[in-house]
C-alpha cells in the first residue's frame, strides 16, 4: 500500500509523476458517464507501462473460452468488457521529438479529478533529452449531459525555444484487450474518412456484430488564434487522424480543443452510425468547450444534491465517500435497463461480464436510496429478462426445473469458467431473490411481485428444491459441494450461507404467493397457470425451511461457514506475518484453501442480509470468531464488517473497516488497483455509511435509523430518497436531525422512537447511542 494521492474534500490529487504508479493512477482518475467511459491515460503518447482504456456500455465480445481442461457444462465464452478506439489521443511532437513522458523529465506535475464538476485535469513540465522545455495543461470532460460526446482542451507553452510543434488528433482502433484469451484483436474496421480538421472511424466487432463509430474534430488557437496552419490528413488501418505543425515562439500558448462523439449499433441503425455521430458532434463543437464544461457542472450539481454524504472533521474519509459516490454515479445511471454494474466499471478489463451478484448485494440498495425507485427496478427487471437464460442453464447443469442465474453474464449466458465458482457459486441465486424483497420491502412497490418478482422467485425455488437432498439419518435437508460467498474454499458441504438464503428464498416466495393469493387472486391464479405451480411443490419447500440442515457449534454458540470448519487450524489474522498478505498474491492456492482464512464475509453476509432475524448476542459471537480470520481480500468484504460492527458498537473496528472499503483504491489496499477500480464495492462503502454509521433498516415498511458517530468525525449527514422523500440526515455527537427536501411527509423511527417529518421541515431526535 502506498499513499501517493493528497487527501481533498473534493478532488483525487497527484502531485508528481511516478511511472511507477502510473497505471493505478490511471484506474483511479477514470471518468465517465454511464454510457462510455474510460481510464485516465494521456492524451499526448506514453511509452511507459500503461493500460490504454475507453469502453463503451454494453459492447462486449465473446472471447472463446480457455481453460486447460475442459469441463462438461462450461460455457462457451468469456464476455470481455471491449477496449474500444481510443479518442482522448493527440500526438505531440516537438522539432522531431515526440512529447513522451516516460522519456522526459518531468517537473510540476499534477493531475486532479474533480468530483464535484466531472473533471480531469494535468499540468507539467516536460524536459525533453535535447534541453527543450514545454508546459502543458489539460483538462477532459465524458460529458454527463451528451451522453456520446467526449472533449478536450490541451495547452501546450514552448518555453525556452523557437521551433516546431507538430499535433496529431486522432482516433485509434488498432486496440486490444488486455485480457484476450488468444492474443487476438477483436475489431475489424468497416469505414473511416480523414479531413483537414476532422475525422471518423467505424468499427466492428469480430464476433455479434456490434458497430462503434467514433468522430473527431478540433480546433486549434495558437495565442487564442485560430491557426492558420495546413493540416495533413493520415488514415492507416484502423486509424485516422490530422497532423498539424505549428512554428511557435518562446512562451507561445498553443490550445487544442478536440471534440468526440462515439456513437454505437446498440442505440443507432446500422446506416446511421456516421451521420448519428457527426450530429452529435458538430452541436457539441458549435456549444463550444466552455459550455460542455458548463453543462458538466450543472449535471454533477444535480447528482450531488441527491447522493452526497458529507462528513465534518475527517477530510480523508470525505474524499473517500465521495470518490465512491463518484465513481458509482459515473458507472450507471438507470437510464438504459439493458445495461448493469460491471465490477470495473470503465476502469479497466479484468473481470470481464457486466452482472455479477455484487448488483444485487450492494448495488441495489445505493440505488434504492439515491435514485428514483425505477432506478433499483430496471436493475431487477433486468434480471427478470434473463429468466429463460437461467432456466437453460439449469438444464444445462443438468436440473430437471428451476432457473440458475449465471455468476458472470452479460446477456443472461453464463460466461465464467473456474468450476469451483461457476458450478458451485450458487448463492448467487439468493442474492437475487433478496433484491426483490429489498425492493419490495424498501420502497412498498408491492405490485412488482405480481408484474415480475414473483416467477423468478419460483424458479430460483424450484432451483434450491432440486439442488438440496434429504438424508433419512440426519432427516434433514444438507447442500453439498457448494463454494459460499468466500471464495478461499471450494466445493464444502453445507455452507450455511447457502443453506440460510436457500431456505429463506423458499420462505419469501410462499410469502409473495400468499400475497398475490389475498391482494391480487387474478392475477395469481393466471401465474400458478404459467407457472405450472404444484401445490406438491410448495409443500416441499415448506419441508425443505423446516428441516434445512444448518451447521452450528453449540459451545461456541457460532454458526459453521461449513461442515468441518472448527477442524481447521484457527490463526488469526493479526498473528501473520504482514509480508504474507495478501494471501492470494503471497501463497500457494493449495495453501489458502487448506487455511482458516476467510476471504470475505459470508456467514456474516447472512447476519447482515437476515439482521432482523437474530439477535446481538448471535451477531456478536460470530463477528467476534469470524472477523479475526477474515483477511478481506475481496474488496466486497470491509463493508459488511463496517455494518456489524457499528450494529455492535465496535466502533474502532467499524472505523477501520470502513476507512478500508472507502479508501481501498485510493490507497490501493489489495495491491491491484491497477487493473481497475472495485466499482461495485463502492456501494458497500456507502452502505457502511447509510446502513452502518446510520443504522438505517427497513422493517415492516418502516424507515428506521440508528445512528452512531464513529468518533472521528465532528458530524456527517447523507441523503436517502424513501417513498417519494427525499431526506437529509444530520449526526452530530448529541443529536440527529431528518430534514424532509420535499413536501411529500414521511413516517420513520429514530432510535426507536416515532416520528413524522413533515413536508420541508425537520425533527430531532438526541442521541441515545450516539457516542456509545
Ligand atoms: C468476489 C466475488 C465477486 C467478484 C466480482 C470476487 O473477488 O469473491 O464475490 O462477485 O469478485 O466483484
Amino acid at each position: 500500500m502506498k499513499q501517493y494521492l493528497k487527501i481533498d474534500e473534493w478532488s483525487i490529487i497527484e502531485e508528481s509523476f511516478d511511472p511507477g504508479t502510473q497505471e493505478i493512477s490511471e484506474s483511479v482518475f477514470s471518468i465517465g458517464n454511464g454510457y462510455m467511459g474510460g481510464r485516465a491515460n494521456f492524451e499526448e503518447q506514453y511509452s511507459g507501462h500503461s493500460l490504454q482504456g475507453s469502453y463503451m456500455a454494453g459492447v462486449y465480445y465473446p472471447d472463446k473460452t480457455r481453460v486447460g481442461w475442459w469441463k462438461n457444462g462450461y460455457p462457451e465464452y468469456f464476455a470481455k468488457v471491449l477496449n474500444s478506439t481510443n479518442w482522448i489521443g493527440i500526438n505531440i511532437d516537438i522539432d522531431g521529438t515526440p512529447l513522451d513522458l516516460a522519456k522526459s523529465t518531468v517537473t510540476d506535475f499534477r493531475r486532479v479529478l474533480n468530483m464535484k464538476e466531472g473533471t480531469l485535469s494535468r499540468s507539467f513540465t516536460a524536459e525533453l533529452e535535447d534541453g527543450k522545455k514545454v508546459q502543458v495543461e489539460s483538462i477532459r470532460i465524458v460529458s454527463m449531459a451528451r451522453q456520446e460526446i467526449g472533449a478536450i482542451r490541451y495547452s501546450i507553452v514552448p518555453l525556452n525555444f523557437a521551433g516546431q510543434l507538430t499535433i496529431t488528433p486522432y482516433l485509434d482502433g488498432d486496440i486490444k484487450n488486455k485480457d484476450a484469451n488468444y492474443d487476438e484483436k477483436f475489431w475489424n474496421e468497416v469505414e473511416k474518412q480523414s479531413a483537414e480538421d476532422s475525422g471518423y472511424l467505424t468499427l466492428k466487432t469480430k464476433k455479434l456484430d456490434f458497430h462503434v463509430t467514433s468522430a473527431m474534430a478540433f480546433d486549434i488557437l495558437v495565442n487564442g488564434d485560430k491557426t492558420t496552419a495546413q493540416a495533413e490528413a493520415i488514415e492507416q488501418e484502423k486509424y485516422v487522424g490530422s497532423r498539424v505543425a505549428i512554428a511557435v515562439q518562446p512562451n507561445d500558448q498553443v490550445v487544442i480543443y478536440k471534440y468526440a462523439a462515439n456513437v454505437t449499433s446498440r442505440n443507432h441503425g446500422l446506416g446511421q452510425l456516421v451521420d448519428a455521430a457527426k450530429a452529435a458532434l458538430d452541436s457539441a463543437r458549435e456549444a463550444g468547450f466552455v459550455t460542455l464544461l458548463t453543462e458538466q457542472t450543472d449535471a454533477w450539481r444535480d447528482k450531488w444534491k441527491e447522493s452526497d454524504i458529507i462528513i465534518e472533521g475527517d477530510v480523508s474519509a470525505q474524499q473517500a465517500i465521495r470518490f465512491n459516490i463518484f465513481q458509482l454515479n459515473q458507472t450507471y445511471n438507470g437510464e438504459d435497463d439493458r445495461l448493469n454494474i460491471g465490477p470495473k466499471g470503465f476502469t479497466g478489463e479484468k473481470y470481464g461480464g457486466s452482472t455479477y451478484w455484487d448488483t444485487e448485494a450492494y448495488c441495489v440498495p445505493f440505488y434504492l436510496s439515491t435514485a428514483d425507485a425505477s432506478i433499483a427496478r430496471n436493475l431487477l427487471i433486468y434480471r427478470y429478462k434473463h429468466l429463460e437464460k437461467a432456466k437453460e442453464n439449469a438444464r444445462k447443469l443438468g436440473f430437471t426445473k428451476g432457473a440458475l442465474y449465471p455468476m458472470v453474464t452479460m446477456n443472461g449466458e453464463e460466461c465464467h469458467n473456474e468450476w469451483e465458482i461457476t458450478f458451485e457459486e450458487i448463492h448467487r441465486n439468493g442474492a437475487i431473490a433478496y433484491a426483490i424483497y429489498n425492493y419490495v420491502n424498501y420502497t412498498g412497490d408491492q405490485s412488482y411481485l405480481g408484474q415480475y418478482g414473483l416467477e423468478v422467485l419460483v424458479e430460483i425455488s424450484r432451483f434450491w428444491e432440486e439442488r438440496v437432498h434429504y438424508v433419512p439419518r440426519k432427516d434433514q435437508y444438507v447442500m453439498l459441494g457448494v463454494t459460499g460467498p468466500n471464495e478461499y474454499e471450494n466445493n464444502v458441504n453445507n455452507n450455511w450461507y447457502t443453506n440460510r438464503i436457500a431456505s429463506w428464498t423458499m420462505e419469501y416466495t410462499l410469502e409473495a404467493l400468499a400475497y398475490l393469493q389475498e391482494n391480487e387472486p387474478a392475477r395469481y391464479a393466471e401465474l400458478l397457470e404459467k407457472l405450472e405451480l404444484q401445490d406438491s411443490e410448495t409443500g416441499k419447500w415448506s419441508e425443505i425451511i423446516a428441516k434445512m440442515y444448518y451447521p452450528v457449534d453449540e459451545e461456541m454458540g457460532i454458526f459453521l461457514q461449513q461442515d468441518g470448519f472448527l477442524d481447521k487450524e484457527i490463526i488469526q489474522v493479526k498473528d501473520v506475518h504482514p509480508e504474507h498478505l495478501p494471501l492470494n498474491q503471497k501463497w500457494s492456492w493449495d495453501r489458502i484453501l487448506r487455511s482458516c482464512f476467510i476471504k470475505q464475509a459470508d456467514v456474516l453476509q447472512g447476519l447482515y442480509f437476515l439482521g432482523d432475524r437474530y439477535d446481538l448476542d448471535t451477531k456478536k459471537r460470530n463477528f467476534d470468531f469470524y472477523e479475526p480470520i477474515t483477511v478481506h481480500e475481496s474488496s466486497l468484504s470491509p463493508c459488511i464488517h463496517a455494518i456489524l460492527a457499528c450494529e455492535l458498537g465496535y466502533k474502532e473496528k467499524a472505523y477501520e473497516m470502513y476507512l478500508r472499503t472507502s479508501r481501498l483504491d485510493l490507497d490501493n489496499y489489495n495491491n491491484d488497483t491497477e487493473d481497475g477500480c472495485h466499482t461495485t464495492s463502492m456501494a458497500g462503502t456507502w452502505m457502511s455509511i447509510v446502513h452502518g454509521f446510520g443504522g438505517l433498516r427497513v422493517l415492516n415498511g418502516r424507515l428506521n435509523l440508528n445512528p452512531s458517530n464513529p468518533g472521528h468525525w465532528t458530524s456527517y449527514s447523507f441523503k436517502i430518497m424513501f417513498r417519494g422523500s427525499r431526506l437529509l440526515v444530520s449526526v452530530t455527537d448529541t443529536q440527529v436531525t431528518v430534514t424532509n427536501e420535499t413536501d411529500i411527509p414521511a413516517s420513520l423511527t429514530i432510535y426507536g422512537q416515532e416520528y413524522t417529518v413533515n413536508g420541508l421541515s425537520s425533527v430531532t431526535a438526541q442521541g441515545t447511542n450516539i457516542t456509545a
